[in-house]
Order: structure tokens, then C-alpha cells, then sequence
């Protein structure tokens, strides 16, 4: 297999870097970073550090701007047109408001619109050298989204607060541009919950009827990595406020290396699994299609509106 690894540089990431390249696991490791200097002693590390049974190769890209992330794509295309899985694992939680280049809330930008629009670039290529094997990190997180702010239940009219089941999202609010609307855990959440939807959704649209045959052989899943001791954790811990425990980094890679190496990750396809590997229950709203409809309409209009030349049209193929 070649796999393209996003996120590759801390956490999670870089501990699948060490694994996959130390067992071998792929023939090519693609390693994704945002800085030049970070990927490249990793690089150094993966091939001095002891034995480096994979081709490595390195590709950059900052997720806080759409025109790069098409860059990425581009360029891990040329690096490694036999690529055939992709495993989505960058993400950032955000505790301030702030927005990417194109003006998309920060969380919900890297770690939703971002991975769609370069998974949807690198689908003609999965397509291609299938069968293929696309990894969502997503988190269990989405199963709370909504908890953590107040929302009225339009059916109901009802006021839902933290723990309430959430039925419907209101969209005009998952993108706010001023820091009074902005809560880092709904946008964590939302952003989470937007990569179980992306893999839902991708499977849907690749097995119609019409895209069946095209796709036979390329499988989307995604998956809950446990809460695991990171940077990205410590900003939850430290900043926000968490109760829990984390598990060391190493123990994070278990579901990505199952869903990578298993005969089972290459048959299942559009679902979720638990960090111990196992198939489990997404948030019901992620199979909710009215609802997962207007999540890819805000989908499709944010990255409409970073290429306003037009770019983007080859995103909507399917
Ligand atoms: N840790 C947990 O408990 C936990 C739980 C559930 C799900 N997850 C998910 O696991 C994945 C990995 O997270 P982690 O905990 O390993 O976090 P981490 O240690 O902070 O690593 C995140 C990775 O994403 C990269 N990244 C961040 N912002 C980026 C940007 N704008 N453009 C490109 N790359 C960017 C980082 O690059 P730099 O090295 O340059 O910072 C780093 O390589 C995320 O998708 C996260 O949502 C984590």
C-alpha cells in the first residue's frame, strides 16, 4: 500500500509514523506537515533512528488555507501517484476565536473543510490504484456536539442544554466570524462530528448507482482514536477543562494501524469505529440525511467561497 499521513509531525500522528515505518506496514509513507523543518527531522529521525522499512517521502501543507491544501493535494500526487490509502489524521481544538485565510472559524476549517476538500481532490487517485483505504480521525466528541451551548429545538421549541440528545444543528451558527458567538467545544464537536458525516456521506454518494462500479474496491472509515496525552488534548485539559485521563500516545494508533492492516479495513466501509478497533454506534444525527444535507451545503459554500475562480467545481464530481 502507499499511504499519504496527514498530521504527521506530533501526537498521534508521528507515533503511526514511527509504527508504520518500523513495521513496515505500507510500501510508501507520504508524511504530511505544515512546517518544512518539523516533517523533515522526522524524516531524518524515521530513517537514522533504526530501521526504516518503507519509502518515505515528505509533503507540505497548512490546513489554515484552502489554496494550500489544494497545493498539498497537488503535490502528493506527484510524489506518489500510486497512492492508495489516506489516512486523515491533522486536527487542531482552538480555544480563541480565529480564522483560517479564507475566514472560516479556525477548528471547524482545519479539521472538517480542509480534509474534504484534499480527500476529494485525491479520490481520482484512490479511484485509480484501488483498492484503497480512506481513514478519518474523527472523535468521539462528535457524539456530544451541541451539549456544551444552549440550542432551541425548532420542532419543539424546546431550550436543549448540556446533555440533551441534539436532533437537529442550526447552521447559521457553525461558522461564527466574531469571537461573541464563538465556543471552542461546539466547534471541536461540530468539527468532529463533520468528519463521521464526511465519511457517511462519501459512502453513500460512492456506492449510487451511478458511481457503484467506479468505486468497487475503495472503502471510507472513520474512527475514535482514544483520549490520548497530545497537544491537542492539553489545550482541552490545560485551558478548557477536562476530567479526563489521557492513555499514552503509542496506545492512539491501535484503530488506525487495525484499520489500516486488517483484512476488515479494507472490506467494512462508512463506519465508525471505537479505539479498541471495534465497530460502534456514530452520533444518530451523522445518518440523519435532511440534516446531513445543509452540513454539506455549509460545506460546499465554504470552500465555494475560498476558490472563487472556480476551482472547486472538480471537488463536487460526485
Ligand atoms: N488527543 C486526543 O485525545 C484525541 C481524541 C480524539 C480525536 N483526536 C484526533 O486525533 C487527531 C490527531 O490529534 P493529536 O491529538 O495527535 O493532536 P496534535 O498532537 O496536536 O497533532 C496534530 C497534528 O495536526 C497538525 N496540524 C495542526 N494544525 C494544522 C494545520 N493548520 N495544517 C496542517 N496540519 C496541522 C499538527 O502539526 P504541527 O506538528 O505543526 O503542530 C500535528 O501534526 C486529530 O484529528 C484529533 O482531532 C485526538
Amino acid at each position: 500500500m502507499h499511504a499519504l499521513l496527514t498530521g504527521s509531525t506530533d501526537g498521534i500522528g508521528r507515533a503511526a509514523a514511527f509504527h508504520i515505518s518500523r513495521t513496515g506496514a505500507v510500501k510508501t509513507l507520504v508524511l504530511h506537515g505544515r512546517s518544512a523543518d518539523k516533517v523533515s527531522s522526522l524524516a531524518k529521525e524515521l530513517r537514522e533512528g533504526g530501521p526504516c522499512n518503507v519509502e518515505l517521502k515528505i509533503v507540505l501543507g497548512d490546513y489554515s488555507s484552502l489554496e494550500s491544501v489544494v497545493e498539498l493535494a497537488e503535490e502528493v500526487a506527484s510524489v506518489c501517484p500510486e497512492l492508495n490509502c489516506v489516512i486523515n489524521n491533522a486536527g487542531v481544538l482552538v480555544d480563541y476565536h480565529s480564522l483560517t485565510k479564507d475566514g472560516h472559524e479556525m477548528t471547524l476549517g482545519v479539521n472538517h473543510v480542509a480534509p474534504v476538500v484534499l480527500t476529494l481532490k485525491l479520490l481520482p487517485l484512490l479511484e485509480r490504484n484501488k483498492p484503497s483505504r480512506l481513514i478519518n480521525v474523527a472523535s468521539m466528541a462528535h457524539l456530544y456536539v451541541g451539549m456544551s451551548m444552549a440550542y432551541k429545538d425548532e420542532a419543539t421549541g424546546k431550550t436543549i442544554r448540556d446533555g440533551s440528545p441534539l436532533t437537529s444543528i442550526d447552521f447559521s451558527k457553525v461558522n461564527p466570524k466574531v469571537s461573541a458567538d464563538f465556543n471552542p467545544y461546539f466547534q471541536y464537536s461540530l468539527s468532529k462530528l463533520g468528519n463521521v458525516f464526511f465519511t457517511t456521506e462519501l459512502e453513500r454518494r460512492m456506492r449510487l448507482p451511478e458511481n457503484c462500479e467506479r468505486f468497487k474496491g475503495v472503502v471510507v472509515n472513520c474512527l475514535h482514536p482514544g483520549v490520548i496525552d497530545t497537544k491537542l488534548f492539553n489545550v482541552l485539559s490545560h485551558r478548557l477543562g477536562s476530567s479526563f485521563t489521557p492513555s499514552a500516545v503509542d496506545s492512539g494508533i491501535i484503530t488506525i494501524m487495525h484499520l489500516l492492516t486488517s483484512e476488515e479495513g479494507g472490506l467494512v466501509s462508512g463506519r465508525y469505529f471505537n479505539e479498541e478497533g471495534r465497530i460502534a454506534a456514530a452520533n444518530a444525527i451523522a445518518e440523519n440525511r435532511e440534516e446531513m444535507q445543509k452540513f454539506w451545503q455549509v460545506t460546499v459554500t465554504m470552500w465555494a467561497e475560498a476558490f472563487v475562480d472556480g476551482r472547486y467545481k472538480s471537488l463536487n464530481a460526485l
